[in-house]
Parts: structure tokens; C-alpha cells; sequence
């Protein structure tokens, strides 16, 4: 019996006429994909600055804990920007950077967890409706996109997890959210 080898359909390179003037053009990104790329480096950049004014915030009111904390969250987001900008010029794609949100005003340690948490919750559903506009027409893009659902998943669990934390102490006793800050960063 004969057996017949499965060989993919791979398209037959075209005859170059003229080498010197027959240089192919890459394959670049879609408008869509660039779209939606572009407006998650925006929340990826809104994220940063929303740290790193909690950063600052904490700092300023000696939270030495969590300021650390806040600093290195606000660093991440940089390097989440960053992989997205790369992956579009892996695709032939100058990245823009949108403007976003810098400026941020607290009033307690509170107010940053529960933005915090609202924030990555936003940016896990952003993520989510990309990939699912993405799965049908541009499952590269897809596929790039799922460690940023699994970072996205992540960053809502911990958040989730500070949250229930808050309720166990009275978070209007000054010393109770010393000792959140001192437990759970
Ligand atoms: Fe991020």
C-alpha cells in the first residue's frame, strides 16, 4: 500500500526578473490589528503613569513598603509598552505613542488599591475584546497577545486578593492600614 506524505501548500516563490530592482516588501500588520496595538500602548502607558504617581504618593507619605511595590509595577507597564512598540516594528510598523493620562491626585492608600484593581480589571477586558476581534483575522496577532490575557489575569487576581485584604482591617484607622501595608507588601 502506498503511503502518500502530507506536504503543505506553500506558494512557489515568483521569478525575479531584474535582482538588483526585485527586492520583496515585507508583510506588515493590518490596519485593525495596528488599531488595537496602538490603543492598548495607550493603556499600557496609562498604567504607568497611574504607579508612578502611586509611587510618588506613597513615598511622599512614607509608605516605604508599598511605594517599592508601586515602583517596580510601574516599571513592568513600561516593559508591557515596549513589547507591544517591538512586535509592531517586528512587523514593519512604526509604533505611535498615544497621549494618556499623567496626572493623578490620592487621598489615601485605599483610593490607589481600589483604582489599581478597576484599572487592571479595564485592561483585562481590553485585552479580551482584542484577542476575540483578532481570533478571525489575524491569529498571529492572537497568539502574541495571550501573555499579555495571562499578565492581565494576573495582575486582576492580585489586586482581587489586596481588596480582601482591605476588608479585614478598618481602613480608616491609620494604624490598621500601617499594618496592611506592613503585611501584604
Ligand atoms: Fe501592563
Amino acid at each position: 500500500m502506498e503511503i502518500r506524505k502530507f506536504r503543505p501548500e506553500i506558494p512557489t516563490p515568483t521569478k525575479i526578473d531584474n535582482p538588483t530592482e526585485g527586492v520583496i516588501t515585507p508583510s506588515t500588520l493590518d490596519s485593525e490589528t495596528v488599531s488595537i496595538l496602538t490603543d492598548r500602548i495607550k493603556d499600557e502607558y496609562t498604567a504607568h503613569y497611574y504607579y508612578r504617581s502611586a509611587a510618588n504618593w506613597c513615598r511622599n507619605k512614607n509608605y516605604k513598603k508599598v511605594a517599592s511595590f508601586f515602583e517596580v509595577e510601574a516599571s513592568s507597564e513600561l516593559d508591557h509598552a515596549k513589547g507591544l512598540q517591538e512586535y509592531m516594528d517586528d512587523f514593519n510598523v512604526m509604533p505611535q505613542i498615544p497621549v494618556t493620562e499623567t496626572e493623578h491626585d490620592f487621598e489615601n492608600l485605599v483610593e490607589i488599591i481600589n483604582g489599581a484593581y478597576q484599572m487592571e480589571q479595564g485592561l483585562m477586558k481590553a485585552y479580551n475584546q482584542s484577542s476575540s476581534q483578532l481570533f478571525t483575522s489575524d491569529l498571529t496577532t492572537f497568539d502574541f497577545l495571550k501573555e499579555y490575557r495571562e499578565i492581565q489575569k494576573q495582575a486582576v487576581i492580585e489586586y482581587s486578593d489586596l481588596l480582601n485584604a482591605l476588608v479585614l482591617v478598618d481602613y480608616n484607622d491609620k494604624f490598621q492600614v500601617l499594618y496592611f501595608e506592613q503585611t501584604y507588601f
